[in-house]
């Protein structure tokens, strides 16, 4: 912790630090840019639902002042993700942190192994771990520039577990194989950007949940909690702690690691 955090307790963990987050309006994108702006931090709220993220940066701006924005953003699309970078630069004098959270994907994206189209396979692949590649990129070369920054990756708990299909039985949901693949891709990728740029200052870690609680019926969700600890499947803001953790100065030498929150899930 730094400066004003140590004092001011937990509150201060972010005291100053601006972290755009991609897909800030989703599930756990707001939540997040709740939790950043409530320790002290910049939010900047990235997403291609820009009505959303302005919502939001509203919200934070109205009990937080100035402390959030919002920008509309496609990670797929390099000359967006450099607009974001000078935006950024011009409204906040820079950034700190990115955090690589956006979910992209196509119409057919979670249907079972045997329905998935090559074509949508690769799709998928490309908006999201590309998409993640691309900004991962852009800010890992923008923080070597800058002296330094924080890159936290939003992996899962199925970028290195097999799928649980039995938890998914009569469901009409799936653990699809594109999410496989592009979770053990951002995995890695971590471990690859961190050991690219560790002597540049930029730290690379990534963030795996479990499942997220969003209308789940509850014969699902008493299926996933025989495999959980003490909650079962849980809510955004059982995230959030991690991810202070991963963008504070309290983690300042942890880098290329991945960091677990699932409730014992996947043990
Ligand atoms: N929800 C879960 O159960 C869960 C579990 C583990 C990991 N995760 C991961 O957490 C991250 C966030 O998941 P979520 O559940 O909050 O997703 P979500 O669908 O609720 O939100 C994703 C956000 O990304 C935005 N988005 C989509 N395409 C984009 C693009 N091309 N450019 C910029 N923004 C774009 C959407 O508008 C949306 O606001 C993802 O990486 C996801 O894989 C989610």
């Amino acid at each position: 912790m730094t400066g004003r955090g140590d004092s001011r307790g937990e509150k201060g963990l972010l005291d100053g630090k601006r972290v755009v987050v991609t897909g800030g309006a989703g599930l756990l994108g707001r939540c997040f840019c709740r939790g950043i702006v409530a320790h002290g931090g910049v939010a900047i709220v990235a997403d291609k639902d820009f009505l959303s993220a302005s919502l939001l940066a509203e919200e934070l701006n109205s009990t937080e002042e100035k402390r959030a924005a919002a920008f509309a953003l496609d990670i797929s699309d390099a000359e967006s993700v450099s607009a974001l970078i000078s935006f950024v630069e011009e409204r906040f004098g820079g950034a700190d942190a990115l955090v690589n959270n956006a979910y992209p994907r196509n119409a057919n994206y979670g249907r079972p192994v045997e329905e998935v189209s090559y074509n949508d396979f690769c799709e998928n692949l490309s908006l999201h771990l590309g998409g993640y590649f691309l900004t991962m990129q852009r800010f890992a070369l923008f923080f070597k520039r800058h002296g330094g920054g924080c890159i936290v990756n939003m992996g899962s708990i199925y970028g290195t577990l097999p799928p649980r299909f039995s938890v998914y039985e009569g469901t009409s949901m799936t653990m699809p194989p594109e999410y496989a693949a592009i979770k053990a891709g951002v995995l890695q990728l971590t471990r690859y950007f961190a050991q690219s740029f560790k002597k540049d200052g930029v730290r690379v870690n990534a963030l795996s949940p479990g499942g997220i609680r969003d209308g789940q019926s509850e014969s699902f969700l008493e299926a996933y909690a025989s495999f959980c600890g003490i909650k079962g499947m849980l809510e955004p803001i059982d995230i959030v702690g991690a991810l202070l953790f991963l963008l504070s100065d309290s983690s300042r030498f942890v880098t290329g690691q991945n960091l677990v929150v699932d409730d014992g899930f996947s043990l």
